[in-house]
Formats: structure tokens, sequence, C-alpha cells
């Protein structure tokens, strides 16, 4: 989920963040980390529910520049937050919400795992929009991992540290979040999306159709209380699971769901409605990737912003208006919010050619409905978690 705190990424790269390094600790850094955001093409909340998400790694990015630091210590600069944090790897404690607890939390699940781990000294930086559905916190927490690795010369397998990055969001950020965003963050293949089975974890990379790009449009609208409501919509997910009597909402299909739909109040049949049709739709939208189908992707993308809207109800009417000012643009094949919902960006997959044209018409009539001034940005699908080679090095 988001980093709290209210400090916006500005767009650092590899060689601000190398040259932050030098002029902290005078010396060159040993290596230069980099972790993509992410963002979800379709399936959205199903990764809890063991069902199927087709999220992409993009190019925007956590970079951590650091080198080892004998003893235990980890000190650590964000230039986004303009603050130094400094803790020690013998007896972890929590402290507040801030972006130091993500490093602190990694540095636990690693440990929790059995991982020998060593002190470190850097700066980290990133172009991941804070809070807005893109992941920064997972792109932190891998970010995290990969340093301690590095320092430590442990090996890098990034399916394990997915999970343990899960473990450090559950247990230590206290959000009980899904596989999907650390998993897409350390997997992440250039030019590809990647559908994964949250259940076998096991993972198709499909690429982006022909011709087609995908465009992240921010509301310019964070989330509030977060971490209560999605923690309110898992429960609600399992509360449902438990009454049709089975595992989880991915042992349900369509049809069940028609013939036991009454077994559920209201609520939870509208929210088992969404997982059960957003895991069909999900294979679905890969198949029609896989085909270079840009129009059928497009509107699977459409039915899952509605049913985010009507069923599962993690959308807003700035969310709305951003969607609906997509969808009636020239050249768009589809748009929905993408992430954890109630604030942040939408995603809309549109014809190469009509996207600035499509940029320019969606900004226009946003600002016109809701007087807010939105970020819109094209993006491009890119490689997982990374040690990057040091510019001038
Ligand atoms: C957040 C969580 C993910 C996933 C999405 C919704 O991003 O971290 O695990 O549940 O929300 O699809």
């Amino acid at each position: 989920m988001a980093v709290a705190g209210a400090a916006q990424a500005a767009a650092w790269n590899a060689e601000q963040v190398a040259a932050a390094f030098r002029s902290r600790f005078g010396t060159d850094p040993s290596w230069l980390v980099r972790s993509p955001g992410r963002v979800n093409l379709i399936g959205e909340h199903t990764d809890y529910n063991e069902g199927f998400v087709l999220p992409m790694a993009i190019d925007r990015a956590v970079w951590i520049a650091l080198r080892a630091r004998a003893g235990r210590d980890v000190v650590a600069t964000s230039l986004d937050f303009a603050e130094e944090k400094a803790f020690s790897l013998d007896g972890l404690r929590r402290e507040g919400r801030g972006w130091g607890e993500y490093l602190k939390g990694t540095a636990w699940a690693l440990a929790e795992a059995g991982d020998r781990l060593a002190g470190w000294e850097g700066i980290l930086a990133g172009d991941v929009p804070i809070g807005a559905g893109l992941s920064s916190s997972a792109a932190l927490e891998m970010a995290a991992a990969r340093a301690f690795a590095a320092v430590s010369g442990g090996p890098w397998d990034p399916v394990r540290m997915a999970k343990l990055a899960r473990r450090a969001e559950n247990e230590w950020v206290g959000v009980g979040c899904g596989i999907m965003d650390p998993l897409i963050i350390g997997v992440g293949r250039a030019g590809h999306a990647t559908l994964i089975d949250c259940r076998s974890l096991e993972m198709r990379p499909v690429p982006l159709p022909q011709g087609t790009v995908v465009a992240v449009l921010d509301t310019s609208t964070r989330r509030e209380l977060t971490g209560s409501a999605y923690n309110e919509r898992r429960a609600q997910c399992e509360e449902a699971a438990r009454a049709l009597g089975v595992k989880s909402l991915r042992d349900v299909t369509p049809s069940a769901l028609e013939a036991r739909g009454e077994w559920l109040s209201d609520t939870l049949r509208r929210r088992a409605r969404h997982i059960v049709t957003e895991n069909a739709r999900t294979v679905e939208a890969a198949e029609a990737m896989k085909a270079g189908d840009a129009r059928r992707l497009g509107r699977l993308m459409n039915e899952s912003h509605s049913s985010m809207r009507d069923d599962f109800e993690i959308s807003t009417p700035m969310l709305d208006a951003m969607v609906e000012c997509a969808q009636a643009a020239v050249g768009c094949d589809g748009a929905r919010m993408t992430g954890g919902g109630f604030g942040g960006c939408v995603v809309a997959l549109m014809d190469e050619a009509a996207a600035p044209a499509f940029l320019d018409a969606v900004g226009r009539s946003y600002s016109e409905r809701t007087g807010l001034t939105p970020s819109l940005y094209l993006c491009r699908p890119e490689g997982g978690t990374s040690l990057a080679p040091l510019a001038g090095k």
C-alpha cells in the first residue's frame, strides 16, 4: 500500500541518486538498486482471494544507491522526504508509519526467514507517485530486499523475496495485502504484462497488443483510511467464502455464485460477484492480449471498472470521472481504476498514434469536470527489481 506521509515523488534518476550519495558519503556507491512501480491492467482485489491478476512493472522506480557499512546499522536518506533515518539491525522496533518502517519491516521479514543481514548506508529516491495505487511501498520493500541481499552477498530469488516483502507489509506495516505488487515488481518483464495465478504462483508473460500503449491517469486524489477499507474488503471476501463453503472465492464460478447467491447478504453477494467475475475477466484479458485483440481487452477493462464501482465499491467520484473522460476520448480501447482503490490512478489502453490527442482531451475534460489538475503519462512495461549498473563507472 502507500507509504504514509505527504511528500510527492519527484522525477529522480539514477545519476542524481548516485550524485547525492557522493555528496552525502564522499565516495561512489557500490551498488545502485532499481525497483519499479507497477500498474495492474486488470484483476483487482483478486490476489488475496487466490485468483488471477494481470499487472506490469513500469518505467518509474525507487532507487537506492548504497555501500556496505561496518557494523549492524542501516543509515538511509530519502531525497523525496528530505530526511535521514538510522536503525540497528539488532532489536528492530516499530516507530510510527514513515518510509523507514518499510526498510525495517523488510529487514525483519528477511531475518525471520533466516537470512544473514549486514549494515549499509544509502540514498533513496523515486519517481513512483506516492499513494497513487502504483505500489510505491512494495517497490521500496523490494528495493530494500535487493539492497540487503547485495550487502550480505545472498542469492536473489524474486519470488521468495516477494513473499517476504508481503510478510513485511502484512505483519510489520499491518495491511493485509496480497502477493501481486511485490511479485510483479520482482519478476516484471520489459514489453510484457504478466498473468499471475495467485494460488499456484504460475506466471505467464503476455505482450501488450501491437500498436497500443498504456496510460496512467492520476486523479490527483489520494486515498484515506486505506488500510482499514482495504482490510474490510478482505474480511468480507473471507466471510463470503466461508458462507459458500469454499477455501477462497477463487473456487467459485459465476454460475455457482448465481445458484447460491441467496446464501449471502446483499453486500457480501456483490463483493463475491466482483471477485468471481473479475477472475473470469482477467483470464479472458490475457487471452485477448495473446490474440492481439486490444478492443476485447479494453472492453474487459471497462467492465472491470463498473464491477469495482458498483459491486466492490472501491471507486470514488473522481476515479469515475477520470474513467468516463478516458472512455469518451479518441483512440481509447478501455479504462478502469487501478490498485487498491479509494483514490489514485486510472489505467487506460489506447492506440499509440492517438496517445497525444488522448492525453490532451482527457486532461481538459477531467479539469473542466472536477476543477482538479491531473497528472497524465504513458508508461512502458519494464523489467523487475535489479542491481543497475552505475552511470559513469
Ligand atoms: C493493493 C494490494 C494488492 C492488491 C491490490 C488490489 O495494491 O497491495 O495486493 O490486493 O491492492 O488489487
